[in-house]
């Protein structure tokens, strides 16, 4: 991330209105994930200060197109924290959007492959198509993620215009809008959110504010079909990771999803001859049938990504988001795409939309992601070593399986690895754990004096649940959790309903009843006490967990994350009050 540039005198002198009030006008140019969430979070936070904002969305594309029309070119892997912190924000992903819930990665290498299990054991990462699904999909049976975002935004209020944004200019100080379709919009603030793939990037550079594009590196990936039982047979609900050594590849990933595995290819130069070495790899080959063969028409692209962040994202009226201001070096571009559209629309509702109010607020956060990716980078040179030494690999191995196969050790690797690969944790994170001198200890012996077995499908275990949908299934005379004992996560209600009771003098007590988008265990997580009750199923229900450590970091970074709980809370008290008020006047009249 650069710092900012010289500001063109005309911008200082024509801005005329650098806050947000009400009936201000906002024009978001590109409906992805940035755009979206951006403009979902700036109309809840305008709904909780009273002020009504109008916003348009500018998106021509209808992402429930199968092919390139709909697609958005991307490995379509929502991360464990972001699938909790949605969750938390009110937005659970549906299974219909949900391609396949993902449990597990396997890593495999020449010497073996060994598979790192969630946690919780539960579903928490998903896959989804950002679009309508590969060329010559045919049956749409599921929901574009893209188009899911695009509908919350305009369920809060938004229009959708679509149409091409081909001319972003000043009038009276205020930017405009001109689009292919002949419409012309002035805006006191204009977002882009255009993402790297897209022409109208280069359109904001030559707007003369000192915004500059970000650094990008070319990368590929495909879709194969395969169909359900052979992704269940091969594949399982694992993403499966490959540290090969191979030149020029960085990272490479199988991503299952509905009939068809993504292929991810992450690196430097990426051309169709390292696709071909990597799919012919002894480790690649095994994730597909002994007699598949690549078919000669697959859908495929070579997707710029943004490795480096752009020079002064934000002017008078203007920011820049996702990615095309900055993102994860790697991963989790949808993670980078929320932080961004989140502290951008904060800044604009709360402080003010000037160039100095983003260089004031938006700008550092931009610079935090920009930091931890060239400690990234440093975690992948790392990681390149590794590879390229065989006693290493054995050792990175060793250690991990041991992890995953001794109840209760302490998953030093598995955790490094978990959070590398899911994007759970910054890279500084993974970084400091892997200099604490244990996890140095155990990995130098396992390197050098080992004598764990590297078993050959120890990765493998045939999932048997339902493969969309997130979290996990919880069935009645199941409990989820128990009064008096100690808690440390809470729960989202992805779908089914539960029955909060306390126990009292040997009786049973029915608190309340909850339903999809509920929550609860907060109490024990806030407090850092027992749990207040017990909650059991009525009915099949599917429950997300939130990480307690993971969840508390972020409230940190982010208050307004604390406000959904507070809300609930709040109206759960006022429930309280009456009923007691209730019982209360019940009693008195019956003494009186
Ligand atoms: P916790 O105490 O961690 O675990 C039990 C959970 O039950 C508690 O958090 C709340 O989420 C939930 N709970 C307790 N009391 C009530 C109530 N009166 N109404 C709804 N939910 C409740």
């Amino acid at each position: 991330m650069s710092g900012p540039g010289p500001q063109p005198k005309e911008m200082q002198k024509t801005a005329p209105q650098l806050t947000l009030e009400d009936g201000s006008r906002v024009g978001v140019i590109g409906g992805g994930p940035a755009g979206s969430l951006f403009t979902y979070f700036l109309l809840v936070m305008a709904e909780r200060i009273g002020i009504s904002l109008a916003v348009d969305v500018y998106e021509p594309r209808d992402f429930n197109q199968p092919g390139p029309a709909g697609c958005n070119m991307c490995g379509g892997i929502v991360s464990e924290s972001m699938v909790q912190l949605l969750s938390t924000e009110g937005i659970n992903l549906p299974p219909s959007v949900v391609q396949r819930g993902i449990d597990s990665y396997v890593l495999h290498m020449d010497v073996g492959s060994v598979r790192i299990d969630t946690p919780r054991r539960e579903k928490r990462i998903a896959a989804v198509y950002r679009g309508g699904g590969p060329r010559g999909i045919t049956k749409l049976n599921y929901e574009s993620f893209d188009d899911y975002l695009l509908k919350l935004a305009a369920d809060k209020g938004a229009t959708l215009i679509r149409d091409r944004v081909d001319g972003i200019e000043r009038s009276n100080g205020r930017p405009l809008l001109r689009t292919k379709g002949g419409l012309s919009n002035e805006y006191d603030l204009i977002v882009g959110a255009v993402g790297v793939n897209s022409t109208t990037v280069k359109m904001f550079e030559s707007l003369g504010v000192g915004y500059r594009q970000p650094k990008t590196a070319r990368t590929f990936i495909c879709e194969f079909y395969l169909g359900k039982e052979i992704l269940r047979a091969y594949l399982g609900t694992s993403m499966h990771v490959f540290l090969l050594n191979l030149p020029r590849l960085e990272f490479a990933a199988l991503i299952p999803k509905g009939d068809y595995v993504t292929v991810v290819l992450l690196g430097h130069g990426i051309d169709a001859e390292l696709v071909e070495s990597f799919l012919n790899a002894p480790e690649v080959k095994k994730c597909f049938p002994p007699r598949w063969r690549m078919p000669k028409e697959y859908c495929r692209c070579y997707p710029a990504i943004n490795v480096l962040g752009a020079h002064k994202p934000y002017a008078d009226g203007m920011v820049f988001i996702g990615d095309s201001g900055v993102s994860r070096l790697y991963k989790d571009g949808i993670g980078g795409s929320y932080r961004t559209a989140k502290v951008a629309a904060k800044t604009a509702i709360f402080h003010g939309i000037s160039a100095e109010d983003f260089q004031k607020y938006y700008l550092p956060a931009c610079r935090a992601i920009s930091t931890d990716n060239a400690i990234g980078k440093m975690v992948f040179l790392v990681t390149r070593v590794i590879q390229s030494m065989k006693f290493a690999r054995r050792g990175l191995l060793r250690m991990t399986s041991r992890e995953q196969q001794a109840a209760g050790a302490r998953r030093q690797m598995s955790s490094v690895l978990w959070d590398t690969f899911t994007g759970s944790a910054s890279y500084r994170d993974v970084f400091l754990r892997t200099l604490h001198p244990v996890f140095l200890g155990r990995f130098l012996y396992e390197m050098f004096v080992g004598l764990f077995p590297i078993e050959k499908r120890l990765w493998f275990r045939e999932d048997k649940m339902a493969l969309g949908g997130l979290g996990k299934v919880y069935r009645p005379g199941e409990v989820i959790v128990r009064q008096g004992e100690v808690g440390d996560c809470m729960y989202v209600i992805q779908s089914g309903k539960v029955e909060v009771v306390r126990e009292h003098e040997g009786k049973e007590i029915r608190l309340a009843e909850l339903g999809e988008g509920d929550f609860f265990g907060e109490m024990a997580l806030f407090e850092k006490d027992v749990r207040s009750a017990t909650v059991r199923p009525l009915g099949d229900v599917r429950v997300l967990t939130v990480d307690r450590k993971m969840f508390l970091r972020k409230i940190h970074d982010d208050p307004s994350l604390a406000f959904m709980i507070m809300q609930r809370m709040s109206r759960r008290l006022r429930e309280l009050n009456a009923e007691l008020t209730r019982l209360t006047s019940e009693r008195m009249d019956s003494v009186g």
